[in-house]
């Protein structure tokens, strides 16, 4: 099979300087970072080895800076398409379960309504209000509930300092790329040429992607993990699929907010796996017909959540060749897909 050539270097007008108000100092630096072509809309610069929309990188620099963290924060790290929208909603119930019963009956609960990310905002999503904002999130009650794809390495220093804790969710790189190109095809714009399984393929296996090479990322945290594994809760979605009570209790014992024993007998852990599961969230009204305040489609964040579906797409050369690469990289860290 013969893969697409990806081009070394990109022309240095890029669309972005006119879309959007950069300060010289930003400008600068961007002209000075390796470009790709974006799988979605625009570029990607690869800033201290990891690869970003460029549009992010200002949001990225300020969160840096400005975000400060509370000892009492939950933040939920993952890359793309590793199931972020399931466990912002799992983190959601589970630690506001208190506020809103996660109860069959419970019609008022938020995730009825809204779908996970607006309840549980990035730290580097731009915001309406500005470049140096935060995501306002002090209306929340502690703890404080946010997500990022930042890796490890590039997580606000308050973070890094505080005793927040940070729950990463990892996947299958094969059953990723999957659903990256389904994902990259409903979102991209209709004028733009639809992206091959190929092409995004080649380019998550050279690291390319938004927030990739997700090699890198997976490690940073999966290290981290080992080191501070009371800071650092580690899971796959494969084994959040597989045993999701199990994996659910883990996670509350970790966040310390354990199930009571008159939590168990009212069977509160199921209550909150069938609120949170793939069949009653991208079944409401507002995942199959709302919006983000980006103007993305919920429903683009539901498809099939499913692991294992790589081998109804993938050839077997590709699957050779990911494999390749994963066990090159993840060689000697324990930590295996
Ligand atoms: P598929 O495309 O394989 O179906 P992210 O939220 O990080 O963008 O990841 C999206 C992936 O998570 C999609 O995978 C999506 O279908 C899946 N997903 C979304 N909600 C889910 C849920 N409640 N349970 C399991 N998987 C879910």
């Amino acid at each position: 099979m013969s893969l697409p050539q990806i081009p070394s270097s990109l022309p240095q007008q890029y669309d972005y300087f006119q879309q959007i108000e950069l300060s010289q100092e930003i400008r600068d630096l961007i002209s000075t970072l390796p470009a790709e072509e974006g799988l979605i809309s625009g570029h990607l610069h690869q800033y201290q080895g990891f690869w970003y929309p460029t549009m992010r990188i200002p949001r990225i620099l300020a969160t840096q800076k400005h975000f400060q963290a509370h000892d009492t924060d939950i933040l939920l790290a993952t890359t793309p398409k590793s199931g972020t929208t399931w466990l912002k909603a799992i983190l959601f119930a589970l630690v506001k379960r208190v506020h809103y019963h996660p109860h069959p009956q419970n019609i008022d609960h938020p995730l009825l309504t809204n779908n996970s990310h607006p309840l549980v905002p990035f730290l580097e999503n731009k915001q309406q209000s500005g470049e140096n904002q935060i995501p306002d999130a002090n209306s929340y009650a502690p703890p404080r509930l946010f997500s990022t794809h930042l890796p490890l390495a590039h997580l606000p220093q308050s973070v890094k300092d505080s005793a927040c804790k940070v729950v990463y969710l990892c996947r299958n790189p094969k059953d990723i790329v999957v659903s990256l190109w389904h994902f990259t095809n409903r979102v991209r714009h209709k004028s733009l040429e639809t992206n091959s399984l190929e092409k995004v393929f080649q380019y998550f296996c050279r690291g390319m992607n938004g927030y990739g090479p997700f090699w890198d990322h997976v490690l940073g945290y999966w290290k981290e993990s080992l080191e501070r594994p009371e800071t650092v809760f580690f899971v796959k979605y494969e084994e959040m699929k597989e045993k999701p009570g199990l994996h659910l209790r883990r996670l509350a014992e970790f966040l310390g907010c354990p199930f009571s024993p008159e939590e168990e007998a009212q069977g509160v852990v199921d209550n909150v796996l069938k609120l949170c599961s793939f069949e009653t969230l991208s079944n409401l009204d507002v995942n199959k017909n709302g919006r983000l305040s980006t103007g993305v489609e919920n429903s683009v964040y539901f498809r099939q959540g499913k692991a294992g579906d790589w081998k109804n797409y993938l050839t077997a050369e590709m699957v050779e060749q990911l494999d390749r690469i994963t066990e090159e990289k993840l060689q000697g860290s324990g930590l295996k897909f």
